[in-house]
């Protein structure tokens, strides 16, 4: 059992924080040719697909990690590296939740309105906000995956 839930963590961590990355490191530069409506628009539906996933994967991050700490790690009396997880998972889950509830919401209300200036605007903070999400996300991932060998 604690075997199906390492896997369902591992991946579940794999796919949002890789699909992150993806997003950030490769699709932002490779479309900054774009400009107005169809920039915009772009990123409204990368996004809207994107965020669907990372709703479930982040159900099963939490469902996975708390199943396993539970079940084999001892609970809340843990090791250190396992409370530093939760700090960590935590924070990159509110910061998404930040990110989906505010400016993405903003720019996909712009989006459907073609109100271009006003979707243009949340872009930036759009931006910033996906940086601090990878690095925590990697931050994350460190903890959990080296933490019981440092
Ligand atoms: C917030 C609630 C979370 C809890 C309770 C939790 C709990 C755990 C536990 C118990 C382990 C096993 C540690 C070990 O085998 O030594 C683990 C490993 C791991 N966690 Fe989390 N975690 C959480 C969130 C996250 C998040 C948000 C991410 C990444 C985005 C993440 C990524 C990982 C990775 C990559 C591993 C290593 C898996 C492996 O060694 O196979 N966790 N976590």
């Amino acid at each position: 059992m604690i075997g199906v839930l390492k896997v369902i963590h591992l991946l579940a961590a794999v796919l949002w924080i890789g699909g992150v990355f993806y997003a950030y490191v490769v699709l932002r530069p490779s479309v900054s040719y774009l400009s107005g409506p169809d920039r915009v628009t772009l990123w409204d539906r990368v996004f809207t697909r994107f965020f669907r996933w990372v709703w479930v994967l982040i159900a099963a991050l939490l469902i996975s990690g708390y199943g396993m700490l539970f079940s084999a790690f001892g609970g809340f009396a843990s090791a250190g590296y396992l409370h530093a997880m939760q700090l960590f998972g935590w924070l990159t889950i509110i910061v998404f939740a930040v990110l989906a509830f505010g400016p993405y919401r903003k720019l996909h209300a712009a989006v459907a309105a073609e109100d271009w200036a006003d979707a243009g605007e949340t872009i930036p903070r759009i931006r910033r906000l996906v940086h601090v999400i990878l690095w925590l996300g990697v931050v994350s991932i460190v903890v959990g995956g080296g933490g019981s060998y440092l």
